[in-house]
């Protein structure tokens, strides 16, 4: 059924999904999103997204939705950013962040997609060393 098909999409996408409530709680993870942060599923959902981030965004990350709350306006949303994650193992590294703002019947809620550029960065940092 269709439910089975978008879960097999999800699950062997390439880059992160990741769902949060409008609170900024974590909902859900897909197997990428697991693997680019060095988590299982589990021990994120429930947790808050700004586990997934170092300082100073990691502080800050409750009061960028909440000023997203009261103004309406994104910084992100529609956008896109470059933002720095931090893994499980504390390392930090480098993605492209796109969020988009899915307002079901009952409920809010954002999609985050996890592009890593690790390599990316690398790439470019050794072109312009080359030059
Ligand atoms: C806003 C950082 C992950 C949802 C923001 C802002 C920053 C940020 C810098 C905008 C602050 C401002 O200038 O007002 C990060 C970092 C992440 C991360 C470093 C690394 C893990 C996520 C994920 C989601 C998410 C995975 C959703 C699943 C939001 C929402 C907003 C926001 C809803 C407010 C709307 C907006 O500004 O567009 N975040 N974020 N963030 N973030 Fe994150």
């Amino acid at each position: 059924d269709s439910q089975t098909r978008l879960k097999a999409i999800i699950d062997t996408a390439i880059d992160g999904i990741i769902t949060i409530d409008r609170h900024g709680v974590i909902e859900t993870m897909n197997p990428a999103a697991a693997r680019i942060f060095g988590y299982e599923p589990e021990e994120c959902i429930g947790q808050n997204v700004s586990i997934l981030m170092p300082e100073p965004d990691r502080s800050l990350h409750d009061k960028y939705i909440e000023n997203y709350h009261r103004t309406g306006v994104g910084q992100i949303i529609g956008k896109g950013r470059e933002v720095l994650g931090k893994k499980k193992d504390g390392t930090v590294f480098p993605f492209r962040l796109s969020i988009s703002e899915v307002n079901l019947q009952d409920k809010q809620l954002f999609t985050g997609i996890v592009h890593d550029i690790t390599e990316l960065k690398k790439a470019e940092a050794a072109l312009r060393e080359s030059e």
